[in-house]
């Protein structure tokens, strides 16, 4: 009984000797829970400028930061909640983020956000974050006070690691030196590059490094020798998801990247970063890579994406718009906002997001106030479908309306521009995409 006891000791700290060497070791992955020829899902969740409640009191301050912007900030929290729900009944496998995890980088907010995440880990999910420009050294991580902005801390590149290590850093199997770029193998057949991309703060735009591009075509070499193909997750845009709108929003050496992608076999990059639902693909020499940018879960319609994986026949993507009125009732959750949800949130983004295309149409001398009445509304109709990813037939029937016809007589200006090119765009719906499995 007693060399039984021995036996069982003995072997037992061999097993754990083992495994600490075997994760220790840069070569060697962690098991992952999805097999090799097994279907998967994953969320991704783009942009939710995560403000944590402990940071702001409601008042003028915080008020201001909502007046000014699109991000509906003080549901923040609640949306993370509702998608909680939805990983409860959907048990996706993985979610990924895409960067702009908070509002201003301020420590609190991140590691409360943290907090969340831990939250889909307990529930079986693994979770695995990249930065945005919002995240990192940012010198606007401010707490909001009455009337004031009080400085806070921000975090720096290790700190991040380090909040952030059980969501990413933990599985990887290879780390970029030059960023906070990693590999993980997400599945056994699909591997994540989970990219940094951005340029250091106040820098909203992003580049990847010619070190980092070698890395990339490392990790490359080490899906290849198992047979496995890798999805890219990075925060700007690999390819210009908008005609009018693309510097700081595009990574600034797309067409290097581009090419070490193809070299990479490299097919698919879910972006976020331009708050638009928007699918672009770049096609060269028989090789098409998609890049798949899903809108902010912090800006209306409040969707995020969810990818179903079929060994043999590909990938299926769709976006999930958040049903924050069913999520009300069945939380008991006595806000008349969240009740009336999708109107009330509807009416949030026009007046906000369209503030500034207002501005311009009532600088139009060529018609009165009646008329830029009529334009503004047609507008704002028309921005609301294209941040929801709807383009060209679906906004066919506003071709009818006054606001348009006037819109189209006027002479050339920034908003005429801006409306036509969401009439005559690459893709009708932006929402959903099947992309067949390559050789
Ligand atoms: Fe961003």
């Amino acid at each position: 009984m007693k060399r039984l006891t021995i036996f069982i000791i003995v072997t037992l700290g061999m097993i754990l000797l083992f495994n600490m060497i075997l994760y220790s070791s840069n070569n060697v992955s962690p098991p992952v829970n999805v097999k090799s020829g097994d279907d998967f899902n994953f969320y991704i969740i783009s942009d939710p400028h995560y403000i944590a409640e402990n940071t702001h009191d409601n008042g003028e301050a915080f008020n201001n930061l909502l007046e000014f912007g699109d991000k509906m900030l003080q549901y923040s929290n609640v949306f993370i909640d509702a998608i909680k729900e939805s990983v409860i009944v959907n048990k996706p496998d993985f979610i990924v983020f895409t960067g702009d995890l908070t509002i201003n980088g301020l420590k609190e907010n991140h590691i409360e956000f943290s907090k969340k995440l831990s939250e889909f880990v307990k529930l079986g999910t693994c979770v695995y974050v990249i930065p945005g420009n919002h995240d990192i050294s940012n010198e606007e991580a401010v707490f909001y006070y009455e009337d004031k902005l009080l400085k806070g801390n921000n975090v720096d590149k290790n700190k991040f690691v380090e909040i952030y290590y059980d969501f990413g850093y933990n599985q990887s199997i290879s780390r970029d030196e030059d960023s906070l770029s990693y590999l993980v193998m997400a599945t056994e057949d699909v591997w994540l590059l989970m990219i940094d991309s951005t340029n250091d703060y106040p820098d909203h735009g992003g580049s990847l490094s010619s070190s980092t591009l070698q890395w990339i075509e490392s990790c490359s070499e080490l899906a290849k020798e198992k047979n496995s193909k890798m999805i890219a997750v990075m925060h700007h845009s690999l390819i210009d998801h908008s005609k009018i709108i693309s510097d700081n929003y595009t990574i600034e050496n797309n067409e290097e990247i581009l090419k070490c992608f193809i070299k990479s076999d490299i097919e698919i990059v879910l972006t976020g970063h331009i708050h638009l639902q928007d699918i672009k693909e770049y096609n060269i020499d028989d090789h098409i890579i998609y890049d798949i940018a899903t809108s902010s879960l912090s800006v209306y319609p409040h969707q995020f994406g969810t990818m179903h994986y079929s060994p043999y026949k590909g990938y299926n993507y769709h976006t999930v718009k958040l049903d924050m009125t069913q999520y009300a009732i069945d939380n008991g959750l006595n806000d008349e906002f969240l009740i009336e949800f999708d109107s009330n949130s509807e009416q949030f983004f026009k007046d906000k997001c369209c503030s500034s295309q207002r501005n311009c149409i009532n600088n139009i001398e060529e018609l009165n106030e009646r008329e830029k009445e009529e334009v503004i509304k047609v507008v704002s109709e028309m921005n609301k479908l294209f941040f929801a990813g709807y383009r060209n037939e679906y906004l066919e029937y506003l071709k009818d309306f006054e606001g348009f016809k006037l819109l189209e007589s006027i002479s050339t200006c920034p908003v005429k521009n801006y409306a036509l090119a969401i009439l005559n765009d690459e893709r009708a719906n932006n929402n959903i995409i099947s992309i067949p499995i390559s050789d």
